[in-house]
């Protein structure tokens, strides 16, 4: 990645110029490499309180391989869930005040809740309510350390689920994720989670814009657990999908995925490799332009790209290779939640999208199958590349005002939602922005 602030946010002298600038200096963060570790907090300290779960998390976070620590650990983690009351909201300062300061460099901050929806009276409700803005807030006082701070709720019933959840949300492979909430529920899996060494051993994979960008990390990185991948994108990007297909021995398949015929030969394949586990609808376009300003066409093809064929390669599969108990994840954006000027064919693919995960998450549960959609923030692939230079600017700014994300880190996200880990998740739209690690 090449940014010109996160260069000059490692020299010192130049961090303490933008400080008084008034400038956060951007951190480099510190981002997973490799297959999931059996054991990825080991030499990282942890403090765990609260209480209300009912789960042992302390036992939890020292079998991530965690230690013991206090007032300068690496991990905070803190169990709203007893939660009722506008009084009781003090135990987050008094849990916090005291150790939040000597939080470690990339450090993590988890808050466990409860759905405000399932509380049994009004105080409780407002109390776990209130877990939200706090938890936003943290996550912006301590991005400036490339920390993060999340929120995960638990219905009652999916306790037993926190296991994945927190695996992914303490270790490095979260990087690029600070200030949102997670909602495990307890539907879909009736079995928690194990660890196993590469995830999805056995399991076939299919993404589509593998090619290139976000598409061809999430396919390496879905191999590297052992995922063998369908990898699709349109026949004039065939070279580098044959290259990225035989370097993590998978198969290419060169196809428009607007072409007619696209379901028919993407489920075909899928059948001859046994049916699919993991589903990336990863494929997308921007055609930006303001909306007095676009042409029909433009129009067309992003709705026609981004929605229209998810839909009938869904229909394809649904009637065929999906296995029961597969994984379907969503590419949505942020520009879907928040919008965004001279994109209004894109945010409006990207909302639907991140509808078609709520809507497919009710309809495929019976086959429990889950569904969710990640909404990345500014990430740094030939899509932004072709943005002006100054608007690329801007939105890196506005992203995180550091740096923008990388491929890698939607893949991390993407590989935690397909993997057994993200047991008790559907449904939802993971954003993966470091919107919160602004530092200030
Ligand atoms: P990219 O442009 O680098 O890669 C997209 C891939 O999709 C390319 O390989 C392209 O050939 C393929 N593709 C496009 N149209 C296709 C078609 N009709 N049939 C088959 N393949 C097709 O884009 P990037 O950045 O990797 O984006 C991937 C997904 O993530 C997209 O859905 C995008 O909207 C979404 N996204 C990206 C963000 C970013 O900041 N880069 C932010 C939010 C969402």
């Amino acid at each position: 990645m090449s940014d010109f602030l996160v260069k000059l946010g490692t020299n010192k002298a130049a961090r303490s110029v933008l400080g008084t600038l008034g400038i956060p200096a951007p951190q480099q963060l510190r981002r997973a490499t490799g297959g999931y570790a059996a054991a990825p907090l080991t030499d990282r300290t942890a403090w765990v309180g609260g209480q209300g779960l009912g789960v042992d998390l302390s036992a939890l976070v020292s079998a991530l391989g965690a230690s013991p620590g206090d007032e300068r650990a690496d991990v905070l983690v803190f169990d709203g869930c007893s939660l009722d009351g506008p009084a009781s909201l003090k135990e987050l300062h008094t849990a916090f005040h005291p150790r939040i300061r000597g939080l470690a460099r990339f450090g993590r901050v988890l808050v466990i809740g409860r759905p405000e929806a399932t509380s049994a009276t009004t105080g409780a409700a407002l109390a776990q309510a209130a877990l939200d803005g706090f938890v936003r807030s943290v996550a912006k006082e301590v991005g400036r350390k490339g920390a993060t701070a999340n929120l995960l709720r638990v219905a009652p019933g999916a306790e037993d689920h926190v296991v994945g959840a927190l695996r992914f949300l303490l270790s490095d492979g979260s990087a690029y994720i600070s200030g949102q909430p997670l909602t495990l529920d307890s539907q879909l899996d009736s079995e928690a989670p194990v660890f196993t060494e590469r995830a999805l051993k056995g399991r076939v994979a299919l993404v589509t814009g593998a090619a290139r960008g976000i598409g061809a990390a999430t396919t390496r990185r879905l191999a590297a657990e052992g995922a063998t991948v369908l990898l699709v994108d349109r026949p004039d990007a065939n070279a580098e999908l044959e290259e990225l297909a035989g370097f993590v021995g998978g198969r290419a398949l060169g196809c428009d995925i607007t072409d007619p015929d696209a379901p028919a030969r993407i489920a075909g394949a899928l059948t001859e490799l046994g049916g699919v586990d993991v589903v990336v609808h990863n494929a997308g376009v921007t055609r930006d332009r303001t909306l007095g300003r676009m042409p029909e066409a433009d129009w067309d093809l992003v709705m026609n790209v981004n929605v229209a064929a998810i839909l009938r390669i869904h229909e394809a599969l649904a009637a065929g290779p999906l296995h029961d108990g597969a994984r379907i994840v969503l590419l949505s954006s942020t520009v879907g939640i928040a919008g965004n000027v001279g994109q209004t064919n894109y945010a409006c693919s990207k909302a639907a999208v991140a509808g078609l995960a709520r809507r497919w998450a009710t309809e495929l549960s019976a086959r429990r199958i889950g569904v969710a959609a990640i909404a990345p923030g500014f990430i740094e692939t030939r899509m932004t590349a072709a943005i002006p230079l100054m608007t690329r600017e801007g939105a890196r700014r506005l992203s995180n005002l550091s740096q923008g994300g990388l491929p890698a880190d939607v893949a991390e996200a993407i590989t935690f939602l397909s993997s057994p880990l993200a047991s008790g998740v559907t449904g939802q739209v993971l954003r993966v922005c470091g919107g919160s690690l602004v530092g200030a």
